[in-house]
C-alpha cells in the first residue's frame, strides 16, 4: 500500500526507515521529510498542519495509511478531521484524536487524568491570572527547587525549574500576567519536584490492547555532564540498564495499564503512540509527562530495535487487534548520538555543507534531522539538530564505541556533539 508519513525530523527518518523495510509498503511519501528521508521514499512539500493539503494528496496518490510523527497535527485534530470526512474516514491514521492529544496539549488536563485514574505523578495545582496570589501561597508550601509548567505547547521550553522562591514568584507572574509563553502560559501547573533518573517509555495502543516498545534514555542538556540549556535531545540509548524487569513491571501495572484503561473509560479514541516521560524515584516510577507521539531522538534508538513489520503493527493498531500480533525486538543495545549546529539551542548557522556521510560504516545508521539538499545534491545543515548516528552492540559500551567512531566521519564547519552519551547508565 501507499503510505504517507507526516513530519521531517530524525524521528521521522527512523520511522521511515522501518516503514520502508516492510513488504506491505509500495510507495512511501514523507511530508515534508528531509535529505535523509528522500532516500527512502518521496518527500512532498506539504504542511502537515494544513489538513486540506493532506487530504488532497492522500486522495490523489491512493494513500492507504497515514502515520503522524509530530504532535502539532494531532493537537490540531487531524485524526478527527479524517474520521469526519466521507472520503478519508476509512483510511487508517496512526495518532490519537484531538481529545487524546490533550494529554500532551494541556499539562493541566494530563495531571487531572493521572489523578483521576490513580497514576503516580508529582503533587500539583493549576493557576490562572485570576488566582495568582493562591499560586504564590502554594509555592510557599513547597520546597526548592520549584517546578513551573506552562499548560500548553511551548516548543519544549515551557517548563521552568527554579532554585529560589523569589525567582519562582517572578516567573509565575511573567507566565500568567505577561504571557511569557503566549497563550500556552495562561494556565500554569506548579508541581512538586521529583528527584531521580528519567526514562522514556513508549507504548503503541489500539485503545484497548497495547505493546510496550523498547524503552530509552534521552540526554536533554546541551553540555556534557547534563549541564547548560535544554535541547530537543542530544542522544539516546536503548535499552536502559536500570529499567529491569522489576522496574518495568511496576511501569506496566501502575502506569501503562491504568493509562490505556483510563483512555477507554473516558471514551477517548486513541490509536497511536503514548510516550511516557517518567522519573525513577528510588525504584518507583512517577509520570513527569505524557506525549502523544514518539520521542526524538529516542525513536532513533528505539525503532531500529523493532524487528516486527511496523506497517503490520500500525494496521493492527487501527483495526483494534494489537493483541493478535507479536512485537519482536532486537535484544542488542542501540546508541544514538546527535550532532548539532554550534550555537544550538540558541542561534546557529544554517547551510553548511556536510561531508563524509558516505564514509560511515555499513552497519551504522545515519538519521537526518535538520538537513536539506541543494541544487547540486550537496547535503546542507538546515536546523539545530542536524544528523545522528545509531549503532548496535552486544553491550551498550560496544554500541557507543561504534557510534562515536562514525560520528567522527561526518564533518561540517560548525559541528558540535556530546561525548558522554550513555556514560551515566553504564
Ligand atoms: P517537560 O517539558 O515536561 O519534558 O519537562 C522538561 C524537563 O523538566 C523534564 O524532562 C524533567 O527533566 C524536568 N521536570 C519536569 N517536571 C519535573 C518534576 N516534577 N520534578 C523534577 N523534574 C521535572
Ligand atoms: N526527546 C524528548 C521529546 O521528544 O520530547
Amino acid at each position: 500500500m501507499n503510505i504517507l508519513l507526516l513530519g521531517g525530523g530524525g524521528r521521522e527518518h527512523a520511522i521511515a526507515y522501518k516503514i520502508a523495510q516492510s513488504n506491505n509498503t509500495e510507495q512511501l511519501f514523507i511530508a515534508p521529510g528531509n535529505a535523509g528521508t528522500a532516500k527512502l521514499g518521496t518527500n512532498v512539500n506539504i504542511n502537515p498542519e494544513k489538513f486540506d493539503e493532506v487530504k488532497a494528496f492522500v486522495l490523489e496518490h491512493q494513500v492507504k495509511m497515514v502515520v503522524v510523527g509530530p504532535e502539532a497535527p494531532l493537537v490540531l485534530g487531524i485524526t478527527d478531521f479524517f474520521a469526519g470526512d466521507d472520503m478519508l474516514k476509512n483510511i487508517p491514521i496512526i495518532g490519537p484524536s484531538k481529545a487524546g492529544a490533550e494529554l500532551e496539549g494541556s499539562k493541566d488536563y494530563a495531571k487531572e487524568f493521572m489523578y483521576k485514574h490513580g497514576i503516580p505523578t508529582a503533587a500539583y495545582r493549576t493557576f490562572t491570572k485570576d488566582n495568582i496570589q493562591e499560586g504564590i501561597d502554594f509555592l510557599k508550601t513547597l520546597k526548592a527547587p520549584y517546578v513551573l509548567k506552562a499548560d500548553g505547547l511551548a516548543a519544549g521550553k515551557g517548563v521552568l525549574i527554579l532554585d529560589n522562591l523569589q525567582e519562582a514568584e517572578t516567573e509565575l507572574k511573567n507566565m500568567l500576567e505577561n504571557a511569557k509563553f503566549g497563550n500556552a502560559s495562561s494556565k500554569v501547573v506548579i508541581e512538586e519536584y521529583l528527584k531521580g533518573i528519567e526514562l522514556s517509555v513508549f507504548v503503541l495502543t489500539d485503545g484497548k490492547n497495547y505493546k510496550i516498545l523498547p524503552e530509552a534514555k534521552d540526554y536533554k542538556r546541551i553540555g556534557e555532564g547534563d549541564t547548560g540549556k535544554n535541547t530537543g535531545g542530544m542522544g539516546s540509548v536503548s535499552p536502559v540498564p536500570f529499567a529491569n524487569k522489576t522496574f518495568m513491571d511496576k511501569v506496566e501495572q501502575r502506569i501503562v495499564i491504568p493509562t490505556v484503561n483510563g483512555l477507554a473509560k473516558d471514551n477517548i479514541n486513541y490509536k497511536g503512540f503514548i510516550f511516557i516521560g517518567l522519573m525513577n524515584v528510588e525504584g518507583n516510577p512517577y509520570v513527569i509527562e505524557y506525549n502523544v507521539r514518539m520521542g526524538d531522538p529516542e525513536t532513533e534508538s528505539v525503532f531500529p530495535r523493532i524487528k516486527s513489520d511496523v506497517v503490520e503493527l500500525f494496521q493492527h493498531t487501527y483495526d483494534g487487534t494489537l493483541n493478535e500480533v507479536e512485537l519482536v525486538t532486537d535484544p542488542r543495545a542501540a546508541a544514538c548520538v546527535m550532532m548539532v549546529a554550534n550555537g544550538y539551542p540558541d542561534g546557529y548557522p544554517k547551510g553548511d555543507v556536510i561531508e563524509g556521510i558516505e564514509t560511515v560504516d555499513q552497519d551504522a545508521l545515519v538519521f537526518h534531522a535538520g538537513t536539506k539538499l541543494d541544487a547540486d545534491a550537496n547535503v546542507l545543515t538546515n536546523g539545530g539538530r542536524v544528523i545522528c548516528i545509531t549503532s548496535f552492540g552486544d553491550t551498550l559500551e560496544q554500541a557507543l564505541a561504534k557510534t562515536y567512531k562514525n560520528v567522527d566521519k561526518i564533518k561540517w564547519q560548525n559541528k558540535y556533539y556530546r561525548r558522554d552519551i550513555g556514560k551515566d547508565v553504564i
